[in-house]
C-alpha cells in the first residue's frame, strides 16, 4: 500500500469555479479515486487562495470585510466541487492559523539559510484605486519582445519574467490609470543560491515532464555548461496587502505566492490534527509521495520556487508535478461573449457532471497539450460510449432477472469476463500514469465486445419462451458482470455510475479487484435511470446562459483564458517591436472614428504620383468619397475595382496635388508592396459602419 499525498492548485477566492478549473480538479480527482481504488492511502488535498490584492478589491467592491468575501467565496467553490463529484479529503483556505504558523516556520529556515536579503525597489502604485499594484493588475508591453497586453510578472509570449514597473505602457487593470512608481522596502529570496540544486532536480529527478524538464533548462535555468543565472524573488508588498504580516519585517506582507503553496501542508495539516495522523509523516517522510496537478500557466512557481523552498526549509520534494494545458471551447479560447466561460454552477444548471467527467478523462494525457471542448464531440462521445455502450448494457439485462437474481455460478461467456479481467493491468497502468484518455479508450473497447454478446444472445426474444429461463438468466448475468466489469474501472471517472452499478447488483464498488471476479447469486434491484443521453438544446442552453454582451462582462476574455493559447500559430513579435502600440484611447475616442464599408467603384492609376491610385469609394444610397491612396505599389486597379473596403469615412479632407482627398482605405503593412487592405466578411453591406 502506498502512501500518497495529492494537491491541485489552489483556487484564486475571487470568482466562481468554470469549465477550464474543473479540467484540473476533475483530473485529479480521477487520479485520487484510481489510488483509492487500488487500496492505496491517498489523500486529496486543496484550499482557496485568499491573499493579494485581488481579493481585496473584491471584497472592496463586494462592500464586505476580506474575510466576509472569501468565506463567502469557499462555501460556494465547495459546493461546486462537490456538486462535480470532486471528492477532497480536506479543503482549507489559505487565510488560516495553520498556514500562518507554516509560512513563520518555512520563513525562518530560509532565513537562516542565508537566502534572504533585503533591497528597496520600485513598484507601481495605483494613485486612483490607492493601492500597490500586484503583477497582476499591471498590464502593458513585454521589455523583451514587445507582445502587448502582458500581465505584470512574465510574458505569456516569450516567457521572461520581468517586473511590473519594466512593461512598457504600462496600465492598472483596476482603475486604467497610469501606475506611478513608488519606493519600498522588499525581502527577496536569492533563488540563483539554489541553481545547483534546481538544475538537478528539475532535470534528473523525473519529477517532471519531458517537455516541462527542456522548458525550464530553455527558459531560466540555462545549459550546464553556460547557466543563466535565476532572478531574485520578490517575496514581500507592503501594507496595505490581504495576507500575513511577515514577523520580522513589519507592515510587509508575504506575497501571495510565498504563502499560496504552503496552503497544500496547511491543509493537510487540519487533515491530520482532525484525524489523529502524524504531519510529518505526510511531509516529511521518504514513505510519502507528493503529487502536485496544475496548470501549465503556474509551472515556474512549482518547477522552482515551490521545490527550492520546500527544500531549504527541510521537507521532503515533490514526487511528480503533472502540468495539463489549457481548455479550449471549440478550438478558441474560453470566451465570455461566445458563452464558452461556463462556470461550474451554470454547467450544473443544464447538464450532468458525470458527462463532463468522462469527456475530460477522454481528452486527458499525460502531455501539456491543451485539451479541446467540441461541443459536437462532447455530445456524441457522451452518448455513444456512456450511454450507447456502457448504460445499455445494463438496461437491457437487468429487468429479466429482477426476479431470479443472478445465476449461482457463472455461465460460460466465450472468454469475455476473462479477457476484460487481464485488461484491467493495463487499465490500471493508463490511470496510473495519467493516460485516461488511453484508459476510456480500452474500457471502451472492452464494451464493444460486450455489446454484441447480447446483442446475439437476445435476452428480450428469450424471455418469451419458458423453456429458455436457465439460458435467459446466464446471458443476463454474463451481460451484468461485463456492465459491473466497466463501472469498476470506469469507476475513478464516474463514481455515480459505479454507485448506481454497486445498488442494481447489491454490491458497493469498493476495489479494483471487483473487477477480476464476476458475482454470482446476488438479488439484482430494479433497474433505476443511470445517466439520460445529452440533449443537444440544453447544451445550447448552458451556452445561452454564460453568454455575457461584451459590455457587462466583468474581466476581458485575455484575463481569463489561456495565455499560450495564441502561441500555437507562432506569430513573431516583430511587427509589434517595430510599431509599438499606442497609447491607450477611451471608447469614446475610438467612436469618433467612423469606418464604413465601402465598395470600390472606380480606381486608376496617377500617372504623376509615385505611390498613388485614386479610388472613388461607394457608401450606398449614391454617397461617394473621392480618395487618395498610397497603394499603388501593391495593387493593380483593375483588383480592386468591386471590392469592399473599409474607409475612414469622417476623415477631414485634404487637398492633395492632384485633387482633394476625402477618406482613407484602411489596409496594414509597412507601405510599398507591402500593404494589405481590408475587406469585412461576406455578408457585409455597403455603408455599415465598423466598430
Ligand atoms: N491561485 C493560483 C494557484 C496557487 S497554487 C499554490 C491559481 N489559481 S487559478 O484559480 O487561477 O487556477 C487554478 C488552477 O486552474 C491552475 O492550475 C490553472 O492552471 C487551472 N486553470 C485555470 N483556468 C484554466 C483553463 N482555462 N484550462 C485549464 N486549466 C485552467 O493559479
Ligand atoms: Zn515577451
Amino acid at each position: 500500500m502506498r502512501r500518497i499525498l495529492v494537491t491541485a492548485a489552489l483556487p484564486y477566492a475571487n470568482g466562481p469555479i468554470h469549465i477550464g478549473h474543473l479540467v484540473e480538479y476533475l483530473q485529479t480527482d480521477i487520479w485520487v479515486r484510481f489510488q483509492k481504488l487500488r487500496g492505496n492511502d491517498c489523500r486529496y488535498f486543496c484550499a482557496d487562495d485568499t491573499h493579494g490584492t485581488a481579493i481585496m478589491i473584491s471584497a472592496k467592491k463586494a462592500g464586505v470585510s476580506e474575510e466576509e468575501f472569501i468565506a463567502g467565496v469557499n462555501a460556494e467553490h465547495q459546493r461546486d466541487f462537490a456538486d462535480f463529484h470532486i471528492e477532497f479529503d480536506n479543503y482549507g483556505s489559505t487565510h488560516s492559523d495553520e498556514n500562518r504558523e507554516l509560512c513563520g516556520e518555512i520563513w525562518k529556515s530560509i532565513r537562516a539559510a542565508g537566502l534572504v536579503k533585503e533591497d528597496e525597489i520600485e513598484q507601481l502604485f495605483d494613485p486612483e484605486a490607492g493601492t500597490f499594484l500586484a503583477d497582476r493588475f499591471v498590464r502593458g508591453t513585454c521589455p523583451k519582445c514587445g507582445a502587448p497586453d502582458q500581465p505584470g510578472d512574465n510574458c505569456s509570449k516569450c516567457g521572461t519574467t520581468y517586473t511590473p514597473a519594466e512593461l512598457v505602457d504600462s496600465r492598472s487593470t483596476l482603475s486604467g490609470a497610469t501606475p506611478e512608481v513608488r519606493k519600498a522596502q522588499h525581502e527577496f529570496i536569492e533563488l540563483e543560491q539554489l541553481h545547483g540544486f534546481l538544475d538537478e532536480w528539475t532535470q534528473t529527478s523525473g519529477a517532471l515532464q519531458p517537455e516541462v524538464t527542456n522548458y525550464l533548462r530553455g527558459h531560466f535555468l540555462g545549459e550546464p555548461e553556460n547557466p543563466e543565472p535565476l532572478r531574485d524573488w520578490d517575496i514581500s508588498r507592503p501594507a496595505p496587502y490581504f495576507g500575513f504580516e511577515i514577523p520580522d519585517s513589519p507592515s510587509n506582507y508575504w506575497y501571495v505566492w510565498f504563502d499560496a503553496p504552503i496552503g497544500y501542508m496547511a491543509s493537510t495539516k487540519q487533515w491530520c490534527d482532525r484525524n489523529g495522523e502524524s504531519f510529518d509523516d505526510w511531509w516529511k517522510s521518504d514513505g510519502c509521495e507528493i503529487h502536485h496537478f496544475i496548470g501549465k500557466d503556474i509551472t515556474y512557481f512549482h518547477t522552482l520556487f515551490w521545490p527550492g523552498m520546500l527544500k531549504t526549509a527541510g521537507f521532503s520534494l515533490p514526487t511528480k508535478v503533472h502540468i495539463h494545458g489549457f481548455l479550449t471551447v471549440d478550438g478558441e479560447k474560453m470566451s465570455k461573449s461566445k458563452g464558452t466561460f461556463v462556470a461550474a454552477r451554470t454547467y450544473l444548471k443544464h447538464l450532468d457532471p458525470s458527462y463532463l467527467r468522462y469527456f475530460y478523462a477522454s481528452k486527458l494525457s499525460s502531455k501539456v497539450d491543451d485539451i479541446d471542448l467540441s461541443i459536437d464531440e462532447f455530445i456524441a462521445k457522451v452518448n455513444t460510449d456512456l450511454v450507447g455502450k456502457v448504460v445499455n448494457l445494463a438496461s437491457r439485462a437487468a429487468k429479466f432477472v429482477q426476479q431470479t437474481g443472478l445465476s449461482k455460478k457463472y455461465p460460460d461467456d466465450g472468454g469475455l469476463f476473462q479477457a476484460a479481467a487481464t485488461a484491467g493491468d493495463e487499465i490500471a497502468q493508463a490511470y496510473e500514469e495519467c493516460e485516461y484518455s488511453k484508459a476510456m479508450r480500452l474500457i471502451m473497447q472492452l464494451a464493444d465486445q460486450a455489446n454484441p454478446y447480447v446483442e446475439d444472445a437476445k435476452p428480450w426474444e428469450l424471455r418469451k419462451d419458458e423453456s429458455q429461463a436457465d439460458r435467459l438468466q446466464d446471458v443476463c448475468t454474463v451481460a451484468l458482470n461485463l456492465f459491473r466489469q466497466l463501472a469498476v474501472y470506469l469507476a475513478p471517472v464516474l463514481p455515480k455510475l459505479a454507485e448506481q452499478a454497486g445498488e442494481l447488483l447489491n454490491d458497493p464498488i469498493t476495489s479494483w479487484n471487483q473487477s477480476q471476479t464476476p458475482l454470482v447469486g446476488t438479488p439484482v434491484n430494479k433497474f433505476k435511470h443511470m445517466l439520460q443521453r445529452v440533449e443537444e438544446k440544453k447544451v445550447h442552453a448552458m451556452i445561452e446562459e454564460s453568454k455575457e454582451s461584451v459590455a457587462d462582462a466583468g474581466a476581458p476574455d485575455d484575463d481569463v483564458a489561456s495565455p499560450e493559447a495564441a502561441d500555437k500559430w507562432d506569430d513573431p513579435g516583430t511587427e509589434l517591436e517595430s510599431e509599438p502600440l499606442a497609447e491607450e484611447c477611451t471608447f469614446d475616442d475610438f467612436m469618433r472614428v467612423d469606418l464604413r464599408v465601402a465598395r470600390v467603384v472606380e480606381a486608376e492609376q496617377v500617372p504623376e504620383a509615385r505611390k498613388l491610385l485614386k479610388l472613388k469609394l461607394s457608401l450606398g444610397g449614391g454617397v461617394y468619397k473621392q480618395v487618395f491612396a498610397g497603394i499603388k505599389a501593391a495593387y493593380e486597379p483593375e483588383q480592386l475595382i468591386g471590392r469592399m473596403v473599409v474607409c475612414v469615412a469622417n476623415l477631414a479632407p485634404r487637398k492633395m496635388k492632384f485633387g482633394v482627398s476625402e477618406g482613407m482605405v484602411v489596409a496594414s503593412g509597412p507601405g510599398g508592396e507591402e500593404v494589405f487592405v481590408l475587406s469585412p466578411d461576406e455578408g457585409a453591406k455597403v455603408g455599415q459602419r465598423v466598430h
